[in-house]
């Protein structure tokens, strides 16, 4: 548990192991006035008092009060500071490595689990470092002190107050093995509520168009539900645990006073030392009462901590150390095999790009084509075979390297909920306002831009959910227009295919990809008959390639997709 605190703490290990210091140091001064004391009422018990020294005492026992103070300030102030750091540096971590994993890391999860990894894991570890951790210390400290500082003064008396203390150990563990394997159900049950409280919303208008608010609400009723129970599974399986815990160290008190007691009966024990024990006693066991919760509480942590550790240690993909600029950008697909589960979703794909042209893939859906395109900006590793762009793997290339050659318009837009601006402005955070709006021109979004009631500074909200599917594609056109990359790939979406939409957007097209490799993946008609090469992706191979002329000569599957769209093309202009 410490451990991974440590490993958590991260470059902050040094300003944790200073808070560890200096809250042990405070433990030390709150317990030396017990010693002092003890010295005391020796002296005051003794025969012959002498008074300077007890005065001497006194004042070193407010001595001890006063730096206890300060460094219980001092402390606080390093941990707490410590904490923060350590929790704003674990974000920035988590968000710069999870930036560098394959998108494969991201399928795997539902977004509510990384999110609650995120925001829920990292929030309940907060309190750890600057505050569970310290007081563990200082819980741990103080009665080791206490205890041997009693085994100076008689030995007996000292063994007869710890020997409960083996005994509560063994309630601590078993309560740590149960606690452990419960705070990673509560974890897990947690995660599953967040995903289903996320799905619930973003699929309330699906819930609604298909009157299905009852079904709907039952998945997220009975995720809720679940989660209560693993929360009162945790109070009710630890609790009696707890109850034994404390009784066993109130058993303690019981046992100084027999022993105590037997030995003062017998002429072996002072009233003063007897006395005494009966007070440290308490002293010892009040910390020792209160380790239970700490630890209780950091176990919950733990199963959080253990989470947001399984995220930073999952390897990123592979980087090699050098980093070659590229100047030419022809690309090539080599024999490439992919698989995203078990099965087979690109079988041997091979295709050359050259600089400056444009090839369309065109296909049924499913048939493989946005795997390629996300293959090429390395969102996964192929598993056989070779993307080369400019005679070099990419996989020798650093991947922020790759990126920057790589301007994509995806299929399903998303678009942050922030201003028009800076959306378009995240294609290169650099570019001014006038290099944004000359880009919106080119992309064809001025016109609906200016209509907003805030022009570019209309905020969108999150996903882009206040635009039209067409528009939200060409803000992502103006985007990738103004990070102008020497190879685009432009996954476009089909159900936006309206005459007005097909020019615009063609429009937008043309001023994007001039003087640049494009790769399309294209639905729309002019897209494909101005295309230098079209590649026609069926169940994961290219079976025919060519240029429109050709493919439509042969009596292929293109062929067939061609007349098919003319068709559907002839029914929506008359339709309109
Ligand atoms: N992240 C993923 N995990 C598992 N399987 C996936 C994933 N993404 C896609 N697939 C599967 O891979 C196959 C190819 O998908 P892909 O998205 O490349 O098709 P596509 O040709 O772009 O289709 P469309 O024209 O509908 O966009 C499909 O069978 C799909 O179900
Ligand atoms: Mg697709």
């Amino acid at each position: 548990m410490i451990k991974k605190l440590f490993e958590i703490a991260g470059e902050q290990k040094k300003d944790l192991r200073k808070g560890t210091v200096l809250t042990v140091i405070e433990s030390l001064f709150a317990g030396a006035p017990l010693f002092i004391l003890y010295l005391t009422l020796n002296e005051l018990f003794s025969a012959s008092i002498d008074t300077q020294k007890v005065m001497f005492m006194v004042i070193g026992m407010g001595a001890c009060f006063v730096l206890q103070g300060i460094f219980f300030y001092w402390a606080s102030i390093v941990n707490n500071k410590a904490g923060l750091r350590i929790m704003s540096d674990l974000r920035i971590r988590l968000g710069e490595h999870i930036r560098k994993l394959s998108m494969g890391f991201f399928s795997d999860r539902e977004t509510g689990d990384l999110n609650n990894i995120i925001n829920q894991d990292v929030k309940n570890i907060e309190p750890v470092p600057s505050h569970f951790y310290p007081l563990l210390v200082a819980a741990i400290v103080l009665p080791l002190f206490i205890a041997s500082f009693l085994f100076f003064i008689d030995w007996r008396m000292a063994l007869a107050t710890i020997s409960v203390i083996p005994a509560a150990l063994i309630s601590l563990k078993v309560s740590q093995n149960i606690l452990k394997r419960l705070a990673k159900q509560r974890a897990k049950s947690a995660s599953i509520a967040n995903s289903r409280i996320i799905e619930y919303v973003q699929g309330i208008s699906v819930i609604k168009a298909f009157n299905q608010t009852g079904s709907g609400f039952k998945k997220f009723e009975v995720a809720m539900a679940d989660y209560k129970k693993t929360n009162v599974d945790l109070v009710v399986k630890v609790a009696p645990l707890l109850v034994a815990f404390q009784a066993i160290l109130e058993l303690g008190i019981a046992i100084i006073l027999l022993c105590g007691s037997y030995l003062f009966l017998g002429g072996e024990l002072s009233l003063t030392v007897f006395l005494l024990f009966l007070v440290l006693g308490l002293r010892v066991y009040a910390p020792i009462q209160n380790i239970f919760e700490y630890i209780a509480i950091m176990r919950i942590m733990d199963a959080s901590m253990e989470r947001v550790l399984e995220v930073l240690n999952r390897e990123p993909l592979p980087e090699p150390d050098y980093d070659p600029e590229l100047d030419r950008f022809e690309l090539e697909f080599k024999d490439v095999w992919f698989r995203y589960e078990d099965t087979d979703v690109l079988k041997g794909v091979s295709f050359t790009v050259p600089q400056n042209t444009i090839t369309a893939l065109v296909g049924p859906s499913g048939s493989g084509k946005t795997t390629i395109a996300h293959l090429i900006a390395r969102f996964w590793d192929v598993d056989s075979g070779e993307i080369l762009v400019d005679g070099r793997n990419i996989k020798d290339m650093k991947t922020d390297r790759l990126l920057s050659y790589i301007a994509m318009v995806f299929q399903d837009v998303y678009l942050f909920n922030d201003s028009i601006v800076n959306n378009i402005r995240f294609g290169n955070k650099d570019a001014t306002k006038e290099e944004v709006i000359a880009a919106a021109k080119a992309a064809q979004c001025h016109e609906f831009i200016e209509k907003l009631p805030d022009g570019y500074d209309t905020i969108i909200g999150e996903g882009g959910a206040t635009l039209s599917g067409g528009e939200r594609q060409r803000i992502a056109i103006a985007r990738a227009m103004l990070k102008d990359a020497p190879i685009v790939i432009l996954d476009e979406a089909t159900a936006y295919v309206d005459p007005e939409n097909e020019i615009l957007i063609q429009g937008a097209i043309n001023s994007l990809v001039r003087s640049k490799t494009l790769i399309i993946i294209a639905h729309r008609l002019s897209t494909i008959t101005t295309a230098d090469q079209i590649l026609v992706i069926d169940g994961g191979k290219v079976i025919e390639h060519g240029r429109h002329s050709e493919l439509v000569s042969r009596d292929g599957l293109y062929k067939r997709f061609w007349e098919k769209r003319q068709k559907a093309r002839g029914w929506k202009i008359t339709k309109v």
